[in-house]
């Protein structure tokens, strides 16, 4: 099973996805392999930002990777695409190939029974507060996407 985590740079709310959705995975014993990517091409290259990398290690995250962009293989490599706003959902929705990889394609909220709907929000230009409130709305997803997935065959 492969996951990837969307959301416009790369470096603040896809890396802390994919690390909550990894630590969830890990708990429940379900294996994955999850990866993130950036709709936008701004910080290509750089690590997450230090504020996320913070509000995820408050909570036992570990946030790491290097930004990179989405690209075409990524409908054909992953299962499952986790778009963490409206935006980046639309963004992916034009960009992928064929309706079989557009139906990869999820509001990552939508997996958190609580928030159907929902955006993870930019925390890009807030505070750390803004980054620990992002880290609180993500692991109820990652939580309720592992739940889920525990339920597909694939
Ligand atoms: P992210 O946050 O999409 O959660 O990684 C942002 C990072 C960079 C920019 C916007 C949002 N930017 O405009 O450079």
């Amino acid at each position: 099973m492969r996951i990837l985590t969307v959301c416009l740079g790369n470096i603040c709310r896809s890396p802390a996805a994919e690390a909550a959705i990894r630590a969830a995975a890990a708990e429940e014993g379900l294996k994955v392999e999850v990866d993130s990517a950036g709709t936008g091409r701004y910080h290509i290259g750089d690590g997450p930002n230090p504020r996320s990398i913070a509000a995820g290690a408050e909570v036992g995250l570990d946030v790491r990777g290097r930004a990179r962009q989405v690209r075409l293989e990524d409908f054909d490599e992953f299962d499952v695409i986790v778009a963490m706003d409206h935006a980046n959902y639309e963004d992916l929705r034009r960009l992928a190939p064929s309706k079989h990889a557009r139906d990869k394609i999820h509001l990552f909220r939508d997996f958190d029974p609580a928030s159907p709907g929902q955006e993870v929000p930019d925390p890009y230009y807030g505070t750390e507060e803004d980054y620990r409130a992002m880290v609180t709305v993500i692991l109820p997803a990652a939580r309720g996407l592992v739940d889920k997935l525990k339920g597909w065959d694939i």
